[in-house]
């Protein structure tokens, strides 16, 4: 395995279970030290048992509370003096309703949880990465970043609105030796979708060309090409990795 992120510090949001979990450990494999943040301690123990011959740290933060990821990344700073690399990728699935039964406390917590937690990360990352001159960002959206999906709005708009941050945190950052991209999965099997059955997991298998849903290390190794000096003119993109999903 390359150590291409030997020496980098490097957040995972949402990092106790999925394909956060997995990018922890592939950053992990390529050498980086990494801070694993889950809002549920024993999922971020679970990470880090799984990490424990690894250079690792675990910060618990709600990442929907603006003042706990002040803190984290306050923390993180004060622990390492920077912070290289982050994948804000806490994210949940929500409710599945077509919009005039979706209820209003439904849309505040997907938002809250999916995108508000995205601009609140990127906030401070961004202070701290602009004086470094240095960091890579990867944010965790999904197909339905860039297509609907009946009875998911606000699954759909939160995703949609962490494409349009990507693109204007690139923007403002790029210049600053910051680079900003968004990575979308297709269906991936984690505890996100466990609520489906068999019946629902084939049919929800064959929206996608490849008949299958994709696997949390499958997702996790762009973000890494993402992370890594490799991607060093990629910025403000859209990187999905779905198994031919927005083939259709
Ligand atoms: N699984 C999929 O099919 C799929 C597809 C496309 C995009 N995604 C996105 O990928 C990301 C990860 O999804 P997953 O399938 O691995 O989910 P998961 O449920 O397996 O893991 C999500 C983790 O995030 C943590 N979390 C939730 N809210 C949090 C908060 N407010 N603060 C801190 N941690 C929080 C949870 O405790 C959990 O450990 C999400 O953003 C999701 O929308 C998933």
């Amino acid at each position: 395995m390359e150590k291409d992120l030997q020496g980098k510090i490097a957040l995972v949001t949402g990092a106790g279970s999925g394909i956060g979990q997995a990018v922890a450990l592939l950053y992990a494999e390529h050498g980086a030290t990494v801070v694993v943040n889950d809002m549920s301690e024993k999922r971020g123990n679970e990470t880090m048992e799984l990490l424990k011959n690894a250079e690792a740290i675990f910060l618990q933060a709600d990442v929907s509370k603006h003042e706990e990821v002040e803190a984290l990344i306050n923390k993180i700073v004060a622990q390492y003096g920077r912070l290289d690399i982050a994948c804000n990728n806490a994210g949940i699935g929500g409710e599945i309703s077509n919009m005039a039964d979706t209820t209003i406390e439904e849309w505040h917590k997907v938002i809250s949880v999916n995108l508000s937690s995205v601009f609140y990360c990127m906030k401070y990352q961004l202070a701290q990465m602009e004086r470094q001159g240095y960091g890579a960002i990867v944010n965790m959206t999904s197909v339905l970043g860039t297509v609907g999906l009946a009875g998911s709005a606000p699954y759909t708009a939160s995703k949609h609105g962490v494409v349009g941050l990507t693109k204007n945190a690139a923007l403002e950052y790029s210049a600053k030796g910051i680079r900003i991209n968004a990575v979308a999965p297709g269906f991936t099997d984690t505890p996100l979708l466990r609520h489906m059955d068999e019946a629902a997991r084939k049919h929800v298998a064959n929206w996608h060309a490849m008949n299958r849903f994709g696997t949390s290390r499958e997702v996790a190794e762009l973000v890494i090409w993402l992370s890594s000096d490799k991607a060093s003119f990629a910025t403000g993109g859209y990187y999905p990795v779905d198994g031919g999903y927005l083939a259709k």
